[in-house]
């Protein structure tokens, strides 16, 4: 059988992805492509200087990069050369046309499986690897179906389209990979379709059978998994919007939304994690897989689970404009010609991604305002300018203590272990007064800041 791997798309899915896949499967030849030539040549970068940041990556990618891991831009040729595909192109929110602002854009996913279809010459697994919508797979498998039949055999699909959605979590990406809690595989119910299965359980089982336990890989028809995806991001995110939700009142009425939240998950049936207030979340895939799961619910007349799910999405953006009316209204009414210091742009800690983060929203609300803006980040610094692009004066800043300089407050947006080692004294001693601090991660010792002088405000207290 041929081994080979091929993933289109070397974004922050596709380039883990495959590093882990090539490690554990180092039997195997893993190919990963993309059109854009830049990311590719990060990714083959003499210096690993790779396009995306993520703890342990690079690590991986030293030890299988040109053993069995590869990445070019001549996606016909690996496409040729391979049995097994994964698609991993980006699916961003449409921004246009019917679904506009909720369905994903499919204009690159049917680029991709229109030249799979063109180029291969032997039947192959296809593996949806993208957040999609559910009963796409049903679309690419009618494409790639379409006029291709095995010589001979006109009753065998050329093509056998699963779905294996990826849960990595951004920051954790490699351990999630390495040590997952599941991994799911949904294909068609007949015999080559539960082959096909079998192909990518035996990926994940690894080539020395000691990577993912066997009971940890589920498969399921592809409907399921496809709406497992977006099911699974979608209670997520309501965890973050209801611990939000409560959040506000906790600060309205003198309760503390920390200590509600360790008392909660203390219940082994609601569990601890995933009930951190904050800032809202962000990050690539919580917004748009609940937008598509709107987008369904209202596509199948389900109209009042649809505005279930975008009271989700309501609450998230509720969170950023209260921050800056809260900030507003402790600054004396006015932030005009304020000088604020956002520390952190990225939306978490430990990534450098900045898609639909809230500290981009809270730098738009502030800069309506007429705010001085300084934006630190250890890591997302070139993505906090390009995505600002637009707003004029903003200034960027690697060092936490020159941003702060001179400030009337800070605005702690991510939560970078960095900030609570920092000497707040010291900041504090360069700070215009009366010197604020807003942190909306709840990860400073607001104690001590007001020991030093601070105003402290927190989110949920
Ligand atoms: C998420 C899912 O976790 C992952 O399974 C899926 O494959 C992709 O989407 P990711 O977006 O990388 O991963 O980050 P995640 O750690 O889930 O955090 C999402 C957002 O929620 C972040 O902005 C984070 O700061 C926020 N969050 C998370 C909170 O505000 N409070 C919490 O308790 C947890
Ligand atoms: P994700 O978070 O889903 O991995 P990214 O945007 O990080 O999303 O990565 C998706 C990658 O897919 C990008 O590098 C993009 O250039 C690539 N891509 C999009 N369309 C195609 C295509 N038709 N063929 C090959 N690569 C593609």
């Amino acid at each position: 059988m041929n081994k080979n791997i091929v993933c289109i798309g070397a974004g922050y899915i596709g380039g883990p992805t495959m590093a882990v896949i090539a490690k554990m499967n180092p039997d195997r030849r893993v190919i990963v492509v993309d059109i854009n030539k830049e990311r590719i040549a990060a990714w083959n970068s003499k210096d690993f200087n790779l396009p995306i940041y993520e703890p342990g990556l690079v690590e991986i990618v030293k030890e299988v990069r040109g053993r069995n891991l590869f990445f070019s831009t001549d996606i016909k040729k690996a496409v040729r050369d391979c049995d097994i595909v994964f698609v991993g192109v980006n699916t961003p929110t449409k921004m246009f046309g019917k679904g506009a602002g909720r369905a994903s854009d499919l204009q690159y996913w049917e680029a991709t499986a229109r030249n799979i279809k063109d180029w291969a010459k032997c039947p192959k697994v296809v593996v949806e690897k993208s957040t999609l919508p559910v009963r796409t797979a049903a679309a690419m498998d009618a494409i790639l179906n379409s006029e291709v039949k095995v010589r001979g055999e006109s009753e065998r699909r050329m093509f056998t389209v699963l779905s294996n959605p990826e849960f990595l979590a951004e920051g954790t990406a490699i351990k999630d990979l390495l040590d997952p809690d599941r991994v799911l595989i949904g294909g068609p119910q007949d015999t080559p379709g539960q082959a096909a299965v079998q192909a990518v359980v035996d990926i994940y089982l690894g080539a020395a059978g000691n990577w993912v336990p066997r009971t940890r890989i589920l498969t399921t028809n592809v409907w399921s998994a496809e709406l497992t995806k977006l099911a699974a991001n979608a209670f997520l995110a309501q965890r973050v919007s209801s611990i939000n939700a409560i959040a506000g009142l906790c600060e309205a009425t003198g309760a503390d939304v920390d200590e509600v939240a360790q008392v909660i998950g203390a219940d082994k049936r609601i569990g601890p994690k995933f009930l951190k207030a904050g800032p809202g979340f962000g990050g690539s895939c919580f917004k748009k897989d609940v937008l598509n799961l709107v987008y369904l619910c209202e596509t199948f007349g389900l109209h009042t689970a649809a505005e279930y799910w975008m009271g989700v999405i309501k609450m998230n953006d509720h969170q950023q404009e209260r921050i800056v009316s809260r900030l507003f209204k402790e600054m004396f009414n006015t932030l005009a010609n304020k000088k604020i210091a956002l520390f952190g742009f990225a939306f978490k800690a430990d990534t450098g991604d900045t898609r639909e983060t809230p500290a981009g929203t809270v730098a738009r609300l502030l800069a309506d305002e007429h705010v001085n803006l300084t934006i630190t980040d250890p890591k997302a610094l070139g993505n906090a300018k390009n995505d600002l692009r637009d707003l004029k004066g903003v200034v960027y800043e690697i060092d936490p203590y020159k941003a702060a300089k001179g400030a009337d407050a800070v605005v702690l947006m991510t939560d970078w272990a960095l900030y609570p080692t920092l000497d707040w004294a010291k900041i504090y001693a360069t700070m215009r007064k009366p010197a604020t601090v807003f942190d909306t991660r709840n990860c400073l010792d607001a104690t001590n800041l007001r020991k030093l002088g601070f105003r402290v405000l927190n989110i949920g207290k």
